[in-house]
């Protein structure tokens, strides 16, 4: 499998233009293809590295209608938006564009028309619901109505999330627009199909046979489709927004969103080599076998690239196919889902407000933590413990060290290279296999784990220095601390190349401390790139420390939106079932005045009240709200209770009667009061 490729053609996910992009994003998928990129031109290999805004489909015409403007409206904001975060994060495009652009819709149209033309496609007929007041089409998203298996009356025409059971809109009882409301029936329309039956056998070889170094995540779900057999898939919808579908008779229907969008790949690369002629065609890019085409994607997203698209370019003809699909699993956020429905994320555009000039130190966590295998869960504690424990406290600190050191004995200039004792061959020997071991891992996708060798590489040059104590060894030997820091200057030009696939913005701060102005991967574990001599200017810090209450302020925000959201999917209790005046009458509602309030021993819930209920007796009634109230912010407050419910035994105790405490959207409970003052046993009615 080890075939020779002259280029790569290097693709990410186009993102969605329905919101901002979040760390999920940048995790997923281009954070690691951007190191992959970053370290492939590092080596002069030829590469391209293409994306763009998905701007089809339904969540940006649902968005529209929500905020109550154009569709339009809503690409052109987001487009731009998740444009500049990318350009902003150092994700280095060589094109990003978009699938309202003339070029994609004229691709992906002739790209149909062929597959059309040649016979591809399969014409059906089906009935789908259809609202007569809007004269729409639905999509299963988009309909709602009761569950047939657990009779939730809200569930969705593919998921009830209530019982969690997968459904089609067929099966729903009553079905309505989810939208309006309205009800639907059922209605004849035409749409073009991709046998994906008639793939199943050579998607087996090529996937399950020849492509078995997948990601074993890619793999098993490739697999697990297989195992269940391809069924014909629609390529077009009954929709306003997309390309029109290129057919006589087909108004007011669409390409797919799926169908269009992994096109746009190739309309991208299009647009991008007619802007850059000595890229050459596009189509060496996408059609020369010589060309390797990796997609970058999120795990959502494995059964389009590695199944309907390769069918697709299959069925077209002239066009190469995957060679791989890294896939990462879900990044959570502490502990959470990420969701940009329920704005749960942390958005690209609002963490550099927060954070300005801290990109690599988000890329270098998000790398650090990538859900290569499983899923992985991003918290604040563990950004700003990776930051100052490893960044400042391992790779800064060696840095600034090894320079500050050349300012102060060598007025900044590189001192030369004595004899070398044992110990720094040793020291040079660990780090010159660096350069092997990361390329094996980059090749790989393994990420994760190529950082940690970079990583790796200041941990050598920070023990180095530690080691040998320049500072004392000054006093007695100055010839010998001219090697000591020799080395340590060569050691930190390797680290500005180690890291520059990762962290480029540093890793460009760290060239500059270091006047190097070219710099090739091939250098990586050379002792030879800082010449004796060589004037270095004066340095500033690589990484700065992240404060506590920059952290604090992130987890406030991320509860605030917790809370936000727990208040508005809040829905009070169903109202109980009406009984008549006379059951009101059998229950006597007392105010009560707080005497004394006390926690009970061996219990974290009750509080033990003593109340002047106007009987001129001590009334005694235990209450579960100990995890809400102090005792002593009780004493002396009216309460409301019920007088008449029989005696009950709790914890050695007698509890006569029941204080009534109102329950929050939350569970918080909060005693019940009068507005003035009223005397202890007065009746409520
Ligand atoms: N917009 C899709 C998503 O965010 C990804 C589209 S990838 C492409 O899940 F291949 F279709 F471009
Ligand atoms: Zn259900």
């Amino acid at each position: 499998m080890s075939k020779t490729f002259k280029r790569t053609t290097v693709t990410s996910a186009l993102p969605y233009a329905n919101g901002p992009v979040h760390i999920g994003h940048l995790a997923g998928v281009y954070v690691p293809a951007d190191i992959y990129v970053r370290y492939l031109r590092l080596k002069g290999r030829d590469v391209i590295f293409v994306c763009g805004s998905d701007e089809h489909g339904v969540p940006v015409t649902i968005r529209a209608r929500k905020e109550g403007i154009t569709v339009q409206e809503v690409v052109d904001r987001y487009h731009n938006l998740i444009k500049k975060s990318f350009s902003d994060f150092g994700i280095s495009f060589d094109i990003y564009s978009r699938t309202t652009s003339a070029t994609h819709h004229k691709l992906a149209s002739d790209f149909f028309r062929k597959l059309y033309d040649d016979g591809k496609l399969v014409e059906q007929v089906s009935e789908q619901f259809y609202d007569e007041q809007t004269g729409r089409f639905l999509t299963d998203r988009n309909i709602r109505g009761e569950c047939p298996r657990c009779h939730a009356p809200e569930a969705y025409g593919d998921q009830c999330e209530k019982c969690g059971a997968t459904l089609s809109p067929e099966e729903l009882i009553n079905p309505y627009n989810a939208e309006t409301g309205n009800p639907l029936v059922k209605k004849a329309t035409k749409h073009w199909y991709l046998p994906l039956d008639k793939d199943q056998e050579w998607l087996e070889k090529w996937i399950l046979q020849e492509h078995r170094e997948w990601r074993s995540n890619v793999y098993g779900q490739c697999k697990s489709w297989l195992d269940g057999g391809l069924r014909p898939r629609a390529v077009t919808r009954d929709l306003d927004w997309g390309i029109p579908v290129p057919v006589e008779g087909a108004d007011g229907k669409v390409l797919y969103v799926w169908f269009d969008a992994p096109i746009g790949y190739i309309s991208n690369t299009k647009e991008l080599c007619e802007a850059r002629p000595e890229l050459g065609s596009w189509e060496t890019w996408w059609k020369d076998p010589e060309t390797r085409l990796v997609h970058f994607i999120g795990k959502d997203n494995i059964v389009f690239h590695c199944i309907v698209f390769p069918a697709m370019l299959k069925a077209h003809g002239g066009y190469i196919l995957p060679d791989n699909v890294p896939s990462n699993e879900f990044l959570n956020l502490e502990g959470n889902k990420i969701s940009t429905s329920k704005n749960y994320a942390v958005w690209l555009n609002e963490y550099l407000e927060d954070m300005p000039g801290r990109q690599d130190e988000l890329r270098y966590v998000l790398t650090a933590n990538a859900p290569e295998t499983k899923d992985n869960d991003f918290t604040w504690a563990d950004y700003q413990a990776r930051c100052n424990n490893e960044l400042v406290a391992v790779y800064g600190n060696f840095v600034n060290r090894a320079l500050q050191l050349t300012q102060k004995y060598y007025d900044g200039k590189v001192p030369a290279c004595g004899v070398l004792n044992d110990y720094d061959r040793e020291t040079l020997d660990e780090f010159r296999d660096v350069k092997g071991k990361l390329e094996n891992l980059l090749e790989n996708f393994r990420f994760r784990d190529a950082q940690k060798e970079a990583m790796n590489l200041a941990r050598i040059g920070n023990k180095y220095i530690a080691d040998c104590e320049p500072w004392k060894v000054v006093k007695t030997d100055p010839e010998r601390v001219k090697t000591i820091i020799n080395i340590s200057l060569q050691l930190t030009a390797n680290l500005a190349i180690a890291f520059e696939p990762f962290l480029p913005f540093s890793s460009e701060r760290l060239r500059t401390m270091l006047a190097m102005d070219s710099f090739s991967w091939e250098d990586l574990g050379s002792t030879c790139l800082m010449p004796e001599g060589k004037l270095l200017p004066k340095p500033g810090l690589l990484f700065t420390k992240v404060e506590d209450e920059a952290i604090e302020a992130q987890v406030k925000k991320l509860e605030d939106t917790l809370k936000a959201n727990a208040e508005a999917e809040y829905r009070a209790e169903p109202v109980k079932p009406v009984i008549p005046f006379e059951d009101f009458e059998k229950l006597d509602i007392r105010v009560g005045l707080v005497k004394a309030c006390e926690k009970i021993k061996k219990s974290k819930k009750l509080l033990k009240f003593t109340l002047d209920d106007g009987s001129g007796k001590d009334r005694t009634i235990l209450s579960g709200i100990a995890q809400w109230y102090e005792p002593e912010r009780l004493v002396g407050k009216r309460v409301l209770f019920i007088a008449n419910l029989a005696p009950r035994q709790m914890m050695g105790e007698t509890s006569c009667g029941m204080i009534l405490s109102a329950v929050n959207y939350n569970g918080d409970l909060s005693v019940t009061t009068t507005l003035d003052d009223v005397k202890g046993g007065s009746q409520v009615g």
